[in-house]
């Protein structure tokens, strides 16, 4: 099985999707202590990263212990993609760049960013082409099927991309038009998988340890990707780790360790970031996925989606643990599967 083009502790690395809002530095440092072994910058704009944008630039930092990590660029301008891959290896030094050619959301296909790429595959190796000249570092894709059903094509747009030097391919089997609904079609990973010479990354609905082991196996991938399945369940990693190893699939943390793992998540969040109130009704998402399916979780989960400052959350974790004592004691209920992610999927 081909190789990933960088030194990664894993025969079978288990990479933490890049996610706009999500895949930040907290949450990455949190997904790589539960045995995420590579991880990927959510997308960042390459006409930002270029101009060098605050915003952009400061989504740019990552920590020493996030490594391996990737930069994930997007843009149809081949020479903006160059320019900021070029910026990205001189002052980051990630392990790799990441073309973003998956994104199905309006404000950027319209200008032929992410997906809309793959309505032109010239435009996507020029894009790959151009980013590839600028970079010593290897340079790896991610795409979806296709644009519509009319142009779904995995294994033509794979080949184009591995022809054009992308060093790695990281397939989401759905077209643009698609977005999330209907399910990920894993018969297309084994196809690009068959037809290519570079290691492909599997990705689409795993949910559970279990999924990522099925996908691996079906499609014969050389790595899995985990998006919405570490939702509030970071030790997703771990788990798949044991069962890819044969071993037994570690039990979920009880209540109490969710609730100490968020706390340790929101403690790196208010480390991370300036603005400590945006951060922190930021930061309610992911509360509300930690505590998804606990007992009472609705009532919890209200009071946890009105917290404006990190200081408000102990007490309602502490509150919720006193008042449930009895059962937490009788039961591990806390150990649910995060199933749901529908009202997520569409914000995405
Ligand atoms: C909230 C959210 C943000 C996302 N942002 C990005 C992104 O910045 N770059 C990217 O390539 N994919 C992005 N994706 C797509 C995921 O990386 C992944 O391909 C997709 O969710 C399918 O994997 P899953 O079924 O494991 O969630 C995003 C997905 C979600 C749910």
């Amino acid at each position: 099985m081909p190789r990933i083009p960088f030194a990664v502790d894993s025969e079978l690395p288990l990479y933490l999707a890049p996610m706009a809002g999500v895949s930040e530095s907290p949450f990455r440092r949190i997904c790589r202590r539960f045995g995420a072994d590579v991880v990927v910058t959510e997308f960042l704009s390459a006409e930002g990263i270029r101009r060098e944008n605050q915003a952009t630039i400061s989504k740019l930092k990552f920590g020493a212990d996030e490594r391996p990590i990737g930069v994930q660029i997007f843009g149809a301008d081949p020479v903006a993609m160059g320019d900021a891959a070029a910026l990205v290896t001189d002052v980051f030094q990630p392990e790799f760049i990441d073309i973003n050619f998956g994104c199905p959301v309006k404000k950027v296909v319209r200008r032929n960013g992410g997906s809309g790429c793959l309505r032109d595959l010239d435009l996507v190796q020029t894009v790959i082409r151009s980013v590839a000249s600028r970079t010593h570092l290897p340079v790896t894709v991610k795409i979806r099927s296709g644009w519509s059903e009319e142009m779904r094509d995995p294994v033509t747009i794979a080949l184009r991309c591995q022809d054009a030097g992308a060093r790695a391919l990281a397939l989401h089997p759905r077209t643009r038009t698609q977005m999330y609904s209907g399910s990920a079609r894993w018969e297309e990973i084994a196809a690009v998988v068959d037809a290519l010479e570079i290691p492909v990354i599997g990705n689409g609905d795993i949910k559970t340890a279990e999924d990522a082991v099925r996908l691996q196996r079906q499609t014969g991938c050389a790595a899995v990707m985990i998006a919405r399945g570490a939702f509030g369940q970071p030790w997703i990693f771990n788990q798949t780790k044991a069962l890819l190893a044969g071993l037994p699939k570690p039990e979920a943390p009880s209540v109490k360790e969710r609730f100490a793992i968020a706390m340790d998540h929101a403690g790196m969040v208010e480390s991370y970031e300036a603005d400590l109130e945006g951060a922190a009704i930021e930061f309610r998402k992911h509360l509300g996925w930690y505590v998804k399916g606990l007992r009472d979780s609705a009532e919890l989960r209200k009071k946890l989606y009105a917290v404006n400052r990190f200081g408000e959350i102990d007490g309602i974790f502490a509150d919720y643990l006193a008042r449930h004592q009895d059962d937490l004691a009788a039961d591990h209920s806390g150990a649910v599967e995060v199933a749901d992610y529908q009202d997520v999927t569409a914000a995405a």
